[in-house]
């Protein structure tokens, strides 16, 4: 691309990421009317993060390309850049996510961003095609899954292209930005709902309220004509006397897996594999299954109060594996013995309960012989017949479960075939309606461009296919009741990214009122629509392999791929796929021409695949750097592309994130011709001080910013490649620890993966970094490098604080040979005695050992102390934060205020030690230092500072 002047953008400069951190990890607790509720889909970022991205992606730096732009002072740039950030914060908040103003704000900035680019631009051979200031460039995401990023960039006003290789996602982006834009603003054709006569009559329906009321109204008349058909399948329950007589509606049955004893002398019977009798768990409320055993027979009773202890494992042998008791004659059945029966066909079920609604919570009753003949006889009309491949064949076929149809009781299926034949009746009777409302009477589909009464028909059924879907979730024999004290319900199929086996299981009630049931499921769908769908530019979602498509063509791009072998999408999404096949073949029949799922070309390094055993890395890595190569090429040249990758606990390793995967990663996006400008730790978890170096404990994701490199970028040896990080990256570092103007500093838990983006930044500048014999160095090595300036850093403390960071490195707190101690001491310009004198390490019986933090004296007055090495400075503020909180940690800082910064500085370089180490209760105490630093820094200010100065040895 000749010649395109593209200023910096604000993610390649600065980012209010505490902010933007915040506010996604607020949103994963966000139910109500957030996308996700849509349809489920593996690893969505937060909108949050993915609205910041874009926008600061889209918007020029005031700083310019040498710091400041012409004209622009220093502080001029860093107050605008300030004032940007105020847009962010508002844009971020999730109460804003619709909010008129805050996104004409958003949006106006993009554009005056645009112009600017533009106008620098007009001379360029392509300025009417990639240029024109009144047409924004579009934006496409190519691996787009739930639809986050595309949503998002709708959001900001950007015309938006999502695809992906799996047609699930496909349709849940067309549900998001593509049909929505199209039907805005219409009144409903539907009947109204007796709840809807309750409302104005001047109802406003701009936006998609009107669509939202449609989707309600048919939702509610497939619910009512499924009653019709399968209602006797779900019979209420009658109550005994002592819960006053009368009906219940049904919440739920809950069932065992059985297999015959294994004891020849009851080889007759069948025996339950239940994993607990307990029902309900809550102080006071508790409930329990109790089975009673008569001779060769048992039958359960359901009894409250405190359970005994052997309730909680049912019959289950307590701890890991598959190990149960037979309930008639104690003998063991193991995991070998069930996986046989199961396979030969002879795996059977047996009701244990049924819980129902009662006036003040649950009801757990008895199960009824009855009912158990209700379900068992349910006749489906329609199974899924799909094998179950890959990820999704992981477990299951050992229990004889070997399609898609094995995963559903009879009476689910009959249930989800029901409604999807229903959502076939009602697209008629929706295009009728829609017709006689004076829509356009137009035949022409959906899929065709069609905007009329079919086409209209058609989007309604793609959200009442989603009922179903959510359906299919909640109604499947994977389900299992939970029995916690806040949440006696029904818990869905996928509590991991998995197919899992349950021995005991939940049948819910689509008809009753609780969690799963129809009108619950269909409120929650209609909810997201008008809550946090934008309706605003068109939208187009479509399906295309990343390795190869054009869609990208001159457009913004930010994506967020597969994360090597994390997820099997194309396996686990077939459970998704082969029902809304059957609903919404006729409206979409090339999406869904397949039986099922693609799966060869999707860019996963999967372990379940034969066909790519052994070669799962080189696969990923040429498929990604395929996929990569054509962002690369197309983007549009005035901008960075984004890319996400989200890290796995296991993914750290002593090279901090080094791991396979994330180099695997790399290495694609560097191989297809991008250099790396910025990346940035974005974090969805809660708090860093309460997470430690725990589970979780890293950034979720990080988000790489990308421009494509310089076409004549030269090679430079490793000597060379050494020299400039050892300048750059010790200033980069400073400026993320230190939190230059306006930016919060990086958390230490995210340091490691922060300083990859200039370390990186350096490397992926040029054609090849060479090593001494010639070869080119690998992302592996210049991983390593970086690292270890990070571990290493500059050696700018006083020699009895290096002795102690040589001698915590080697021993931690242990203690360690005197003479060892004394060489170490002597290299780093000191000795054992003035390391004892100065009172950070004990020295006695040929050992020496470092104090601490809470061995420390809590008299200590820095004022008074004229060999304060930054090591003792540094675990004196941890012991007072961990002994008595901030503010008497301010209190101490205050008498010596200029060590703030040399404090911060080891804190994060012990926090990395720590973290490399694995010592995790220690790397816990840098961390929590570190981010209490501000209300530590406030706590001295409000002190007031004494004592500085002079008397202090640095
Ligand atoms: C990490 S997910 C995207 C999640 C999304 N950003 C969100 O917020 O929900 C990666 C997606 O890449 C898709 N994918 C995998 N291989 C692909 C390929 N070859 N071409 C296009 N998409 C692919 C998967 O189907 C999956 O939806």
């Amino acid at each position: 691309m000749q010649n395109v002047k593209t200023p910096k953008k604000l993610i390649e400069v600065a980012l209010p990421l505490d902010d933007i951190n915040a506010a996604s990890a607020r949103e994963k607790s966000i139910r109500h009317g957030h996308p996700s509720t849509l349809h489920l889909w593996w690893a969505r970022r937060p909108l949050a993060a993915a609205r910041a991205v874009i926008f600061a992606q889209m918007v020029n730096d005031p700083g310019g390309d040498r710091g400041y732009a012409p004209g622009m002072t220093k502080a001029q740039a860093q107050l605008e850049r300030e004032r940007l950030f105020g847009i962010m914060r508002r844009l971020v908040t999730w109460e804003n996510t619709n909010d008129g103003t805050v996104l004409a704000e958003a949006r106006a900035e993009i554009i005056k961003s645009w112009v600017e680019i533009c106008e620098q631009n007009k001379s360029h051979p392509q300025a009417r095609e990639l240029f024109a200031p009144a047409r924004l460039p579009a934006f496409h995401d190519p691996f787009a899954g739930g639809g986050a990023l595309p949503l998002e960039a709708q959001r900001l006003g950007l015309e938006s292209f999502a695809s992906d290789l799996n047609p699930v996602p496909v349709l849940i982006n067309k549900a998001m930005i593509e049909i929505p834009p199209i039907f805005a603003g219409r009144r409903p054709v539907g009947d109204p709902l007796p709840s809807d006569q309750q409302m104005d009559l001047s109802e406003n329906w701009a936006g998609t309220a009107g669509f939202a009321a449609d989707v309600r109204r048919y939702g509610e008349w497939v619910r009512s004509q499924a009653l019709e058909c399968i209602g006797h399948l779900y019979p209420s329950i009658d109550l005994p006397s002592e819960l006053g007589r009368g009906k219940a509606t049904v919440i739920a049955w809950i069932w065992a897996r059985t297999v015959r004893s294994p004891n020849p002398a009851f080889g007759h019977a069948e025996v339950p594999l239940a994993s607990t009798f307990i029902l309900a768990s809550k102080p006071g409320k508790e409930a329990y299954v109790e089975p009673v055993v008569d001779g060769d027979s048992y039958r359960f009773e359901i009894r409250s109060g405190k359970p005994p202890a052997s309730a909680k494992s049912g019959t289950k042998v307590p701890g890991k594996g598959s190990g149960f008791v037979c309930i008639l004659s104690n003998t063991s059945i193991d995991g070998k013995y069930i996986k046989e029966e199961a396979q030969a066909g002879r795996m059977g079920v047996k009701l244990l309960a049924i819980v129902a609604e009662g006036q003040r919570g649950r009801i757990y009753l008895p199960p009824s012989e009855e009912h158990e003949k209700t379900a068992l006889q349910a006749k489906p009309e329609w199974v899924p017949t799909q094998e179950l491949v890959g990820k999704a064949r992981d477990q299951m076929p050992l229990y004889g479960m070997n399609t898609f149809g094995d995963l559903f009781t009879s009476r689910q299926a009959a249930t989800l075939s029901t409604f999807s034949d229903l959502i076939h009746k009602s697209r008629q009777k929706i295009a009728v309606d829609a017709a006689a409302a004076g829509m356009d009477d137009d035949p022409t589909p959906l899929r065709d461009g069609g905007r009329g009464a079919v086409a209209y028909a058609e989007a309604i059924s793609v959200y009442l296919a989603f009922i179903v879907e959510k359906m299919a979730e909640t109604h499947s024999s994977l389900c299992t009741w939970s029995n916690a004290p806040k949440n006696e319900l029904v818990v869905s199929t996928f509590r991991r990214q998995a197919i899992a086996m349950t021995w005991d299981f939940a049948e819910s009630n689509p008809f009753a009122r609780s969690s799963g049931s129809v009108e619950k499921i269909t409120e929650a769908i209609c909810r997201v629509l008008p809550t946090s769908i934008p309706a605003s530019a068109s939208g187009s979602s479509s399906q295309a392999n990343a390795q190869a498509q054009s869609i990208t063509a001159g457009k913004v791009v930010s994506t967020d791929p597969p994360y090597y072998d994390n997820i099997c999408y194309a396996d686990l999404s077939d459970f998704f796929y082969v029902w809304l096949r059957r609903t919404l073949r006729p409206v979409f029949p090339d999406l869904f021409a397949t039986l099922s799922v693609p799966k060869l070309e999707e860019l996963v390094a999967s372990p379940y695949r034969e066909d790519l055993k052994g070669q799962a890395e080189e696969y990923f890595l040429s498929g990604m750097t395929s996929g990569m190569r054509q962002l690369a090429k197309q983007a549009h040249p005035a901008f960075p592309t984004t890319i996400y990758y989200a890290f796995k606990q296991s993914d750290t390793t002593d090279l901090g994130t080094g791991n396979t995967g994330w180099e695997t990663f790399l290495e694609a996006v560097l191989q297809a011709g991008f250099a790396i400008t910025g990346t940035w730790p974005i974090r969805t978890e809660r708090d860093a001080r309460s997470i430690g170096i725990g589970a979780n404990a890293l950034a979720s994701s990080i988000v790489l910013v990308c421009r494509q490199r310089e076409a004549n970028a030269p090679s430079i040896s490793r000597r060379e490649f050494l020299r400039e990080l050892k300048e750059q990256l010790a200033e980069a570092i400073e400026v993320m620890i230190g939190g230059s103007e306006g930016v919060s500093p990086v958390a230490p838990v995210d340091l490691a993966q922060a300083v990859i983006g200039p370390g990186m930044g350096i490397f992926s500048k040029y054609a090849a970094v060479l090593e001494a014999d010639g070869t080119e160095m690998t992302v592996h090595t210049a991983l390593t490098l970086i690292n270890r300036m990070l571990v290493e850093g500059e050696d700018d403390f006083d020699s009895d604080t290096q002795f102690c960071m040589s001698w915590f490195d080697e021993q931690g707190w242990a203690a360690g040979d005197f003479g060892k101690a004394d060489v170490l001491a002597r290299a780093k310009g000191t000795s054992v005695e003035r390391v004892r004198q100065a009172g950070v390490a004990l020295a006695s019986s040929g050992k020496v050992k470092l104090l601490k933090p809470l061995e420390y004296p809590s008299d200590w007055l820095p004022e008074k102390d004229n060999n304060t090495p930054v090591w003792e400075a540094l675990h004196q503020l941890i012991r007072a934060l961990r002994a008595h909180g901030e503010a008497a940690a301010g209190s101490l800082l205050a008498r010596m205020p200029q060590r703030a910064e040399p404090i911060r500085n080891l804190a994060y370089r012990l926090y990395t030690l720590c973290e490399r180490k694995g010592w995790a209760e220690d790397a816990r105490a840098y961390n929590e230092l570190i981010t209490s630093w501000a209300s530590i820094d406030a706590a001295s200010h409000e002190k007031g500072h004494i004592g500085s100065q002079a008397d202090l040895d640095i």
